[in-house]
């Protein structure tokens, strides 16, 4: 079945969803091995083919949310997963994980209550969601993470992200940001993270947007 923005590939146990308002082309899927992705296949999802294990862990690979499934057998489908990490990705967008309460996201978009792929160059048109336009523009930023946090009393529970007007996201609850380079860098309840691009201070806002002139909304 083929709606205006999202796709479902269905299956006997388990249907696959694909957003295309929010697929950003990264490739988890379709570098996967074996037979549920493959390209120029049509269609190019087959839930069938693999087991339900496996549609389930490949799925939530997908770092932007785009893809989700829908296990019929089962009330409650994907649970997030047990801390809150915020990745900074070099050159690229925030992906975070975890237990997301995204506001301005839509109520059918429901893989970014687990996994969203999140603007930080400033350039994308839908916001606050990546829309690869950071290559277009040139963003850099290889995504070191100076600063260290008040460190984690609890793992997990919700995690709210905010777009403050025309400045940063303010993300509110347990989270750890990690490096691009892997290294979990820090841990805290609350951070103001750049989505201007202007920081010199990234991932953090150091309130360059206000120099900056950045109108987000
Ligand atoms: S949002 Fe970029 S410096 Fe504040």
């Amino acid at each position: 079945m083929a709606g205006d923005k999202t796709t479902t590939y269905k299956g006997r146990n388990i249907d696959v969803q694909w957003d295309s308002r929010l697929c950003i082309h990264i490739g988890e899927c379709g570098y996967s091995a074996g037979d549920l992705f493959v390209g120029g296949r049509d269609p190019w999802c087959q839930p069938d083919l693999v087991s339900d294990e496996e549609v389930r862990e490949i799925v939530k690979r997908c770092p932007s949310g785009a893809l989700t499934y829908n296990d019929k057998a089962q009330a409650d489908n994907e649970t997030p997963a047990s801390c809150n990490t915020v990745q900074v990705v070099y050159n690229g967008p925030l992906y975070i994980q975890g237990e997301l309460h995204i506001d301005r996201a839509a109520d059918d978009m429901p893989g970014v209550r687990y996994r969203a792929a999140l603007c930080r160059c400033g350039q994308s048109k839908n916001k606050p969601f990546c829309d690869n336009s950071h290559l277009k523009a040139g963003f850099e930023d290889y995504g070191a993470v100076g600063e260290k946090g008040d460190g984690l009393e609890i793992e997990g529970g919700k995690l709210t992200i905010k777009s403050v007007t025309n400045g940063p996201l303010l993300l509110s609850g347990s989270f750890a940001i990690v490096a691009s380079s892997g290294r979990i860098a820090w841990q805290g309840k609350q951070a103001a993270l750049c989505r201007c691009g202007q920081s010199k201070n990234k991932p953090f806002c150091d309130g360059s947007h206000n120099d900056a002139g950045f109108e987000a909304d």
